[in-house]
């Protein structure tokens, strides 16, 4: 059978055309690293996020080395953690060099999650989990925003993740303070502050106390994945008060964040008694008090 020269021509340019189809489909689905929700897995109750393994445990997790997770709850009309707006300051910190994979929900309507400047955009459904994989490889600030219409302030609805030098990235937490609720004016008292470092590596942590007017800084080192406690002796008596006062303290500790996250300072007041406490015509009606007049 004799083909015309012209129709090879054509038939072989069409056979291309449909061959440049499949492998620009295959390299826009696979090679880019382009990856759909998938409705297969399991869902999980988008009303009970608190009990989630994942989700009732927000914020960065290390996996591995240089590899961490973050769980994010994305929510009319903010990121936890990530939030810049709202008057919440809650970014999320990872540390340069790290491979952070990100893991997404939402516990009302759709939202997404855009890493800006990054191909990372993931939408999120109430029900499902969304995972991006992130490499960090330069330390600086990136923009979250959602592009999805989820309500009246969606268009508020940013975040940040800051990418700290590795040296300064710590997993550190405040797990509990030990101190008095009440002491003798010019009296030394002890203040305990116990430390979690939830990272795969040892670390020495600045832990912090702000008393009265002072601030003492103790360096604490805490094994990989365990705790550590600190104590600071203070005199009262040293400190710059007026009268007999509350002396509010804070005792903090560097996790590589501005910011004043609930787990990442504790703070409370010790009652600071004077031996004059009968002259006391502060307190209100309540004149039966059964610790303050047996002297
Ligand atoms: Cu959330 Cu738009």
């Amino acid at each position: 059978m004799n083909i015309h020269n012209y129709e090879k021509l054509w038939l072989i340019a069409a056979m291309l055309l449909i061959i440049g189809f499949i492998v620009t489909i295959t390299y826009g689905s696979v090679g880019l690293g382009i990856a759909m929700i998938d409705d297969s897995e399991e869902t999980i109750d988008p009303n009970a996020l608190e009990d989630h393994e994942r989700f009732g445990d927000l914020g960065v997790h290390q996996t591995g080395d240089g590899e961490y997770d973050v769980n994010i709850r994305a929510y009319q009309f903010n990121f936890e953690p990530g939030s810049s707006a709202l008057g919440v300051h809650d970014p999320i910190v990872v540390p340069e060099n790290s491979e952070v994979t990100l893991y997404v929900t939402s516990p009302d309507v759709i939202h997404s999650f855009s890493v800006v400047g990054t191909n990372a955009n993931t939408m999120v459904v109430p029900g499902e989990i969304s995972v991006m994989t992130v490499e960090f490889n330069e330390a600086r600030e990136y923009g979250i925003l959602c592009n999805e219409y989820c309500g009246s302030g969606h268009h508020g609805m940013e975040g940040v993740i800051e990418v700290v030098p590795e040296d300064e990235f710590h997993l550190f937490s405040v797990a509990g303070v030990d101190a008095p609720e009440s002491a003798q004016a010019g009296d030394e008292v002890e203040i305990t502050a116990t430390v979690d470092n939830d990272a795969l590596d040892a670390d020495s942590a600045a832990v912090s106390l702000e008393i009265g007017e002072e601030t003492f800084e103790n360096e604490l080192e805490v094994d990989a994945e365990s705790s550590a406690s600190t104590t600071f002796t203070v005199d009262t008596g040293a400190l710059d008060l007026e009268d007999a006062v509350d002396i509010d303290w804070t005792v903090t500790v560097e996790d590589g964040s501005e910011a004043t996250l609930e787990d990442g300072s504790a703070s409370g007041s010790i009652a600071l008694e004077t031996d004059d406490d009968e002259n006391d015509d502060t307190t209100d009606d309540d004149n039966d008090e059964s610790d303050g007049g047996d002297q």
